[in-house]
C-alpha cells in the first residue's frame, strides 16, 4: 500500500535574487520525480551533494510546496489540505536532519525540547511522557535534565529522534541522520532507527551520499542525479545488478573490500569531469556530457522512465525499446 506518493514533482529556486521584476533563471532542484513509498518500508535516497534529496525530503513532508506535480499522503493530495486538516496531516510527516546542533535549542533543557514537542503535537506534556519518550530512542530519564552541549553528537541525535516520534509520526524523512557521527556512533544510531521502525510500524525516506548505509537500511533505493530520480528499485538487486550508467559509476566506486562482501560484481564505469550546475543542466540526458555510453539520442532527448523489474525502474535510453 502506498503511503507516499510523488507525481512528475518538480521544486524550482529562483537562481540569482533580484530587487525588482521577476528572476530570470532557476535552479532546478527537483526536476520531474515520481516515487511511491509504501506504508512500513523504508526508501533509501542516495546522490551526490547538490541532486536535490533534501529539498525532495522537505517536499513530502510538507516543509516546502512543489513549484508543479502532486503529493499525496495516505490517498489524500497536499494541495487540497488547508489549516487544521494540513497541520493534522504534517503531524505524521516528521523530519530530522544532519546535524542535531543546529536543530536542538542549546539554551533548553533536554526535558523542555521534549515537552514542548509534545506541546505541538497537541498532547499536555508529562514527566512521564517525557520518560518514555527517551526511553524510547536508548536514553536515561536523567538525560531530562541536561542541556544539549552537555551530550554526545550520538545522544543528541537520539533525541531529535525523540523529538520527532513525540508527535506519533506515521513517516519520517532522516536526512543524512548519521552523517555528521563516528562510524562506531552510525551503527547505533541506524540500528536504533530500524528498531523503531518495527516497533511503531514506521515509514522511512532515509537520505545518505553514503552508499553503504543505504545498502543497509532500504528496502527500495533511489538514485538522484540532478534533481531527477535516475534508477530506483529493491535495494539487494539494484546494488548487485544495477542498470543506469550513474548507478553502476556510484556503486562500483565503492570500496573493493566492501564489493567482495557484498557480492557485487558490476562492471566499473567511469564519469568524465564533474557534474554540471543545476542552474542550466545538460539537455537530453543530463548525464550526457559524462557518460562513456552517450549518443545522439542522449544529447538531444530525456530519456524515458523504464520499468525493468518488479518496483525497478530505470530512466537511460540503452534500455529504450528501438
Ligand atoms: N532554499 C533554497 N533556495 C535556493 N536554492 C536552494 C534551496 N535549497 C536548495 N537549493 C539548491 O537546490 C539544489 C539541491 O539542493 P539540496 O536539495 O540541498 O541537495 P542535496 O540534499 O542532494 O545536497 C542545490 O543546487 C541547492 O543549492
Ligand atoms: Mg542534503
Amino acid at each position: 500500500m502506498a503511503f507516499i506518493e510523488a507525481e512528475n514533482v518538480y521544486k524550482l529556486y529562483p537562481a540569482k535574487r533580484s530587487l525588482i521584476g521577476k528572476p530570470k533563471t532557476f535552479i532546478h532542484a527537483v526536476d520531474g520525480v515520481s516515487l511511491t513509498i509504501d506504508k512500513g518500508s523504508v526508501v533509501g535516497l542516495v546522490g551526490e551533494s547538490g541532486s536535490g534529496k533534501s529539498t525532495l525530503g522537505r517536499l513530502l513532508v510538507a516543509m516546502e510546496k512543489p513549484t508543479k506535480g502532486r503529493i499525496t499522503v495516505d490517498g489524500v493530495n497536499l494541495a487540497r489540505l488547508k489549516g487544521r486538516k494540513l497541520s493534522e496531516t504534517r503531524k505524521k510527516l516528521q523530519i530530522v536532519f544532519q546535524n542535531p546542533d543546529a536543530s536542538l535549542n542549546p539554551r533548553m533543557r533536554i526535558g523542555e525540547i521534549l515537552s514542548e514537542a509534545l506541546r505541538v503535537a497537541g498532547e499536555e506534556p508529562s514527566r512521564d511522557r517525557v520518560d518514555e519518550l527517551l526511553a524510547s530512542v536508548g536514553l536515561q530519564p536523567g538525560v531530562a535534565e541536561q542541556y544539549p552541549h552537555q551530550l554526545s553528537g550520538g545522544m543528541k541525535q537520539r533525541v531529535a529522534i525523540a523529538r520527532a516520534l513525540a508527535a506519533k509520526p506515521e513517516f519520517i524523512v532522516l536526512d543524512e541522520p548519521t552523517s555528521a557521527l563516528d562510524v562506531s556512533v552510525q551503527a547505533q544510531i541506524l540500528n536504533l532507527l530500524l528498531d523503531l521502525q518495527e516497533k511503531y510500524n514506521l515509514t522511512y525516506l532515509f537520505i545518505s551520499h553514503n552508499l553503504a548505509v543505504v545498502h543497509y537500511i532500504s528496502d527500495i533505493t533511489a538514485v538522484m542525479y540532478l534533481g531527477e530520480i535516475v534508477e530506483q528499485g529493491p535495494a539487494h538487486i539494484l546494488y548487485k545488478n544495477p542498470w543506469h550508467p550513474y548507478t553502476k559509476a556510484l556503486i562500483s566506486s565503492m570500496p573493493l573490500l566492501y564489493r567482495v562482501k557484498a557480492g557485487i560484481t558490476t562492471e566499473k564505469v567511469e564519469l568524465k569531469g564533474e557534474p554540471p550546475s543545476p542552474i542550466n543542466p545538460p539537455k537530453g540526458c543530463k548525464l550526457h556530457p559524462r557518460c562513456p555510453y552517450a549518443t545522439e539520442k542522449c544529447r538531444r532527448e530525456k530519456p524515458p522512465e523504464i520499468r525493468i523489474g518488479k518496483n525497478h525502474t530505470v530512466k537511460c535510453w540503452l534500455y529504450a525499446k528501438k
